[in-house]
């Protein structure tokens, strides 16, 4: 049947029989256009990157697809959207395992970001190569603008139950913003739309979150991926193409083909050495190989994520109430060894109290981000260096990295775990007795 062609080329060009439907196959389909026609085998192996690009990707396509229902049973105003979350949990059918799974992959955005860029760190995949048209600092720089749009996404979204936590995890958020010399006020004022948080505020968060933040978030991933292509793949494929020339240098040159003139004399036998045979020895078809696995994680991110809503409902406390500061009022989970680093560098000293708020909330956060984003351009290590987990030329700055990491995890587990009203030390086991709110 003539209407069924399509479904049997899709069919063909995802289960190719032949190598030649197999590279044609990223030529034919625009959506396989994406991908090379050979991958290394290096790139697919699950400890090269433990694709932590793609499980990134696919809780952002899992964000899409549950916000995109989701923004259509939401109401974005002050007096309607906590009702509308009251009926999302207990009216819609299903409405509360959409709600879980969307906070779940949330989450999971976040943290598998970060993952993603510790890995790329850890292996020196920014480091600039030889490849012409290679420069692979540009798409670590694109990496960080993905960074803070997601970090962006989650935050804004934070606020749009409008309850309790939402209310003051969006207040701590944004004071620290205002903490800023000269500009801080004007700019918290900016993305408030007042002094306070109120409806501008809302319209503001709900335009950001529902669509300008996801349409950066998708510009920049089809750059960012376009940008890997570029690079020629993934920096560990760098090496196999290097092994692979350097190898076939010091093997003995193989007979090739014999020249003669039309035959008439007896020619000289051409021998050569190439790395080709190598090269398609350490690489495979990027259908199915490739695809199969990138379908597999984006199902794994899919299953988890809902499995996740599933088992553990978003929270939802009570109606935001400007009039009652919960004790103590935490940012979100992200923030808080921010939160923790403010406090810590709020002390006292000769009768005055010094506000850690700039310092802890913007200069070290800022520094550490100037840091990053120069780290391609600082870092002097050898190309060979690039592609590989904890390269011995690269192995002090790694253990530094890791141990700055381990300082910022530890801040943030202070600041959830172990801090209670007033921001006093407290046990994450103490149980908890009713506070005094903060007016
Ligand atoms: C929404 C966020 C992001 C998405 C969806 C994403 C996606 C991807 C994907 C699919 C890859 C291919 C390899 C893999 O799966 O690991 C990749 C590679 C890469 N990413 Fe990301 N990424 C994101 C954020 C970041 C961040 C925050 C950084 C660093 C600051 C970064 C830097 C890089 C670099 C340098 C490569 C090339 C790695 C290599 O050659 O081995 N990315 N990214």
């Amino acid at each position: 049947m003539r209407w069924l062609r399509p479904f049997r080329t899709l069919r063909r060009e995802l289960s190719p029989t032949t190598p030649r439907e197999a590279s044609d196959a990223v030529v034919r389909n625009l959506m396989l256009h994406a991908f090379p026609a050979r991958a290394t085998k290096r790139a697919l192996a699950w400890g090269t990157t433990g694709w932590l690009g793609t499980v990134t990707l696919g809780f952002f396509l899992v964000l899409c697809a549950t916000g995109g229902v989701l923004l259509l049973l939401y109401v974005p105003s002050v007096e309607r959207a906590y009702a509308s979350m009251k009926d999302l949990e207990s009216v819609v059918v299903f409405g509360s395992w959409l709600r879980g799974t969307h906070r779940a992959a949330a989450h999971l955005m976040v943290v598998a970001v970060v993952l993603h860029l510790v890995r790329v760190f850890l292996t020196g995949a920014y480091k600039k190569e030889g490849a012409p048209g290679a420069f692979r600092p540009l798409n670590w720089l694109v990496g960080i603008g993905l960074l803070v749009v997601t970090l962006g996404l989650s935050f804004t979204g934070y606020l749009l139950p409008w309850d309790q936590l939402a209310y003051w995890a969006v207040t701590v958020g944004t004071r620290i913003a205002a903490s800023v010399p000269l500009v801080g006020e004007q700019a918290r004022h900016l993305l408030l739309g007042g002094s306070s948080i109120g409806q501008p505020t809302l319209t503001r968060f709900y335009a950001l979150h529902c669509f300008v933040l996801p349409a950066a978030t998708l510009l920049l991933t089809f750059w960012h991926l376009w940008r890997v292509r570029k690079d020629g793949g993934l920096a560990a494929s760098d090496r196999v193409v290097d092994d692979a020339i350097e190898k076939a240098r010091h093997a003995p040159a193989a007979a090739g083909k014999s020249y003669t003139l039309l035959g008439t004399t007896a020619g000289g036998t051409v021998s050569t050495r190439s790395p080709a045979p190598l090269l398609h020895e350490a690489t495979s078809f990027a259908v199915p190989n490739l695809v199969r696995r990138a379908m597999l994680v984006l199902l794994a991110t899919l299953a988890l994520s809902s499995l996740l809503g599933l088992v553990s409902a978003a929270p939802l406390e009570q109606a935001a109430d400007p009039e009652r500061t919960p004790n103590p009022a935490k940012a979100p989970w992200y923030f808080l060894w921010l939160q923790e680093l403010v406090s810590i560098l709020s002390f006292e000293v000769g009768g005055r109290v010094l506000d850690g708020a700039f310092l802890g909330g913007i200069v070290v956060p800022g520094l550490l981000l100037g840091l990053l984003a120069a780290w391609p351009w600082l870092d002097r290590s050898p190309r060979e260096a690039a592609g590989l987990w904890f390269h011995p030329a690269r192995r002090v700055q790694c253990r530094v990295f890791l141990a700055l990491l381990l300082v910022v995890v530890a801040l943030g587990v202070v600041g959830t775990f172990f801090r209670g009203p007033y921001w006093a030390w407290t046990s994450p086991f103490a149980p908890t007795l009713p506070v005094p709110t903060r007016v």
